[in-house]
């Protein structure tokens, strides 16, 4: 069992993260910034911006664009939390 050690901010809102796979990409979803498809940092309908916080990959953010990280674009999906996460809508 994994405790929801951390917690996500967006735009005012927060919602409790985990250490594992999955849970900033579910709670991206819960606050409606995010859809997701693929969930394998392969179609980029999860991307968002990165403004702090610490993550480690289990998977390479393949659908992102050199330009797009330049931004510090994410991919939540594929990003396991090490803290507390902020992010911001993207609109590319
Ligand atoms: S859902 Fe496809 S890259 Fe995240």
């Amino acid at each position: 069992m994994t405790a929801n050690n951390f917690t996500l901010a967006c735009a005012g809102q927060r919602e409790p993260i985990a250490s594992d796979v999955f849970s900033l990409v579910n709670a991206c979803e819960k606050i409606g910034l995010v859809r997701t498809r693929c969930r394998q940092g392969r179609c980029g309908a999860c991307q968002v911006k990165f403004v702090s916080g610490e993550y480690s990959e289990w998977a390479p953010m393949l659908a992102l664009t050199e330009k797009e990280r330049g931004h510090n674009a994410i991919l939540p999906c594929v990003l396991v939390p090490l803290s507390d996460i902020e992010v911001e809508a993207w609109y590319p």
